[in-house]
């Protein structure tokens, strides 16, 4: 049975034990209210981007937001973008070197620490779920995967509670966005810059079955990201960065 309390101008439940918090909100998204967090201590089937698992025992943060009305659909890679960074000054609060790895990834010394994801659907009416995965204290994340390995917030400093990392996340996510009508870049896009990884130096990104090298220029507005490539400067919406040139994107 959940329980519940507000922070704010959000309703967190809490559970002990969900298979995936976004399916947990899918489930009820008729029945919840905008700005809804299901904040969860295990997931034993937790979901990662591409549809890949996300493992998730115990001691981990794993937590999805319902946004509804969905924020404008253009608007997706911003707010997942503006989650990453708002993770990633938390940590360098604790003096922890995040950077965010476009599209969304949290990076420390070359180690994923936190995952987002992004679902929107418009039935019954426009919803919005993010949903968020922080290593606290384990580093999980499936070995066959060929990217970053893994790495969790305790390697580097002291690891927050999960419902104080809440607490201190959503104080930053709303103060950086406070309309739902803007732009959530707008707040972000110079700390953004800032801890680009990657910024400056020879990337590979793969898009569905194709591979683009270039260097990483910046992150636009729109969350696109702009590689300068052989042909010019290309925009990509989506895609994967891989961590070591000319390796294939797909897991094996
Ligand atoms: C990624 O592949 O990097 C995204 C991982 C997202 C994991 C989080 S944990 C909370 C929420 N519930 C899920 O099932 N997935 C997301």
């Amino acid at each position: 049975m959940a329980e519940q309390y507000r922070l704010k101008r959000w309703l967190i439940f809490t559970e002990d034990s969900v298979t995936s918090t976004q399916k947990w909100v899918r489930e009820r998204v008729s029945a919840l209210s905008d700005r809804t967090v299901i904040l969860a201590g295990v997931q034993t089937a937790g979901r990662g981007r591409s549809g890949r698992a996300w493992k998730s025992p115990g001691g981990g943060f794993y937590a999805s937001f319902l946004l509804k009305p969905s924020p404008p659909i253009a608007l997706a890679p911003c707010v997942s973008l503006l989650a990453a960074v708002m993770l990633a000054r938390l940590l360098k609060r604790q003096g922890i070197p995040a950077s965010v790895k476009w599209p969304n990834d949290v990076i420390v010394h070359e180690k994923k620490v936190a995952g987002i994801i992004a679902e929107a659907g418009s039935f019954p009416e426009s919803w919005f779920i993010l949903g968020i995965g922080v290593n606290l204290t384990e580093s999980p994340l499936i070995p066959a995967r060929k990217f970053l390995p893994a790495g969790s917030w305790m390697e580097f400093g002291d690891a927050p509670a999960p419902a104080d990392l809440l607490e201190k996340f959503l104080m930053e996510f709303d103060s950086c966005w406070k309309n739902r009508e803007d732009n959530p870049m707008d707040g972000i896009i110079a700390e953004l810059d800032s801890i680009l990884w990657r910024k400056g130096g020879q990337v590979t990104l793969s898009e569905g079955e194709n591979t683009f090298h270039g260097v990483v220029r910046q992150i636009d507005g729109n969350g696109s990201l702009v590689l300068l490539t052989d042909s010019g400067e290309r925009r990509f919406v989506s895609g994967e960065l891989l961590t070591v040139p000319g390796e294939r994107g797909k897991d094996d």
